[in-house]
């Protein structure tokens, strides 16, 4: 399986507000950190998120997370 690229070794944070959103996985997309259809002819797709109320969230820049879409820390292992 390919590797996503890292679109960035941190997070993103974003206000959500309730409703849906596609993270982007592949890393490629211009809109971080979710999806604008960059992924298209690659093994990857967005991955839907549903905000349920008004809160800060960070989700993963670095597309290696274990806890898709939010950030666990894994870009601190990123050499
Ligand atoms: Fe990365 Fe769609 S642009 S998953």
């Amino acid at each position: 399986m390919a590797e996503p690229v890292c679109a960035q070794k941190g997070s993103y944070p974003v206000d959500l507000v309730p409703g849906d959103y596609w993270w982007c996985a592949c890393g490629q997309s211009k809109k971080q950190p979710f999806c604008d259809g960059s992924h298209k002819g690659t093994e990857f797709s967005p991955r839907e998120f549903k905000a349920e109320k008004s809160e800060e969230a960070w989700f993963c820049a670095c597309k290696r997370t274990g806890k898709q879409p939010m950030c666990d820390g894994s870009h601190k292992k990123l050499t």
